[in-house]
């Protein structure tokens, strides 16, 4: 009897060694321990036996399932903590950092409108919008815009149909805040306008705007200088000069169209600035009271100064670019230095 407990054994510790997995040694617990199992069958042997024999191999079966459920315990344990290690090479290393994800980023163009914005904040100015199809009132006629004006052909306007195109300019914001607002009155409006430009470094069919207006009373020429040199300095450093050239808008009158030195060379000369040290970059004045009539303010009560600017181009200058194109060609390489 002994010899075959003996032989159960061996053959149990044979099979453990080459159990590689847990489900093997799930199979061989069941093969010795379960209820048809090796244990069980020798359990079945005790009645055949001599009635003073049968005691004694009682006992010697008992421990001897001890001895093989410690075997088996013991294999569990083995394998369980190999596949553990096994698991973590394989599929992943849970240490490693993740991989972020790519968020974004903001497009230089609407980076450089909230520059902007944040600088006329501080200086106490709202921002307003208005729609980019406009009525030719607003974009002309409420404007001082005469009919005749070479801008209000189709060479310069997208007309859609009638009296309806795509706005040219976000002066027309002006109109529609002053008309439904009472002065003071102190915004900025960012926006999109259109013109059909032929497209090339320098010009694009949409560009960007960001046009200011304050009216109020007493309002002066030296207010404007003050909040235009507020500006620059703030965006473009403190370094940079300012100078204002006489111009001509029907919508401002006196008119001024306003140079900063170039931040490219620092005024010395280079393409940019066309060897000049300055550059170009708003056109700004006094509101001409034909403006303020068109929306029924009092030009002998209120005055008031506008600006407008280019987005792309005060971009281009602060940061160096020299094609408008890459504004809108959507390349990544170009878009991600912002
Ligand atoms: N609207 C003008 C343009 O598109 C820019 C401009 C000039 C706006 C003078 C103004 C201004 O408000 O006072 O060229």
């Amino acid at each position: 009897m002994l010899d075959k407990l003996k032989k159960v054994k061996e053959a149990l510790q044979n099979e453990i060694e080459a159990a590689a997995t847990l489900k093997d040694a799930e199979q061989l617990k069941i093969k010795y321990l379960g209820r048809k199992g090796a244990i069980n069958d020798l359990m079945k042997l005790i009645p055949t036996l001599p009635a003073e024999q049968r005691a004694t191999f009682g006992q010697q079966i008992n421990s001897f399932k001890i001895d093989i459920t410690d075997i088996i315990n013991e294999a569990f344990k083995k394998l369980s903590s190999e596949s553990i290690p096994k698991v973590k090479k394989e599929i992943f290393d849970v240490t490693l950092p993740g991989k972020r994800p790519f968020i974004g980023k903001m497009h230089p163009v609407t980076r450089t409108i909230e520059d902007i914005k944040e600088v006329f904040a501080r200086l106490g100015f709202d921002v307003a919008y208005g729609p980019e199809v406009e009525l030719e009132y607003y974009n002309f006629e409420a404007l001082n815009i005469p009919p005749d004006h070479p801008s209000r052909t189709d060479f310069d306007t997208f007309y859609i149909k009638n009296d309806i195109l795509l706005r040219s300019q976000t002066s027309t914001v002006q109109i529609r805040i002053m008309e439904n607002q009472k002065p003071p009155i102190r915004i900025i409006a960012p926006g999109r306008v259109y013109r059909p430009d032929t497209v090339d470094a320098r010009h694009s069919f949409m560009f960007h705007q960001v046009e200011g207006l304050l009216v109020d009373e007493g309002v002066s020429f030296s207010d404007l200088k003050g909040v235009l040199n507020q500006f620059i300095k703030t965006y473009f450093g403190k370094d940079v000069q300012m100078r204002f050239r006489p111009s001509f808008f029907p919508f401002t009158e006196p008119s001024a169209e306003v140079d900063i030195s170039c931040s490219i060379c620092s005024g010395k000369g280079c393409s940019v600035c066309s060897y000049s040290g300055w550059v170009e970059i708003l056109g700004a004045g006094m509101v001409n009271p034909n403006v303020f009539k068109s929306v029924h303010y009092d030009p002998e009560k209120y005055t008031g100064f506008a600006f407008g600017m280019g987005v792309e181009r005060i971009a281009m200058l602060k940061h160096g670019i020299d094609d408008i194109r890459l504004f809108y060609e959507n390349n990544i390489h170009f878009l991600s230095q912002f």
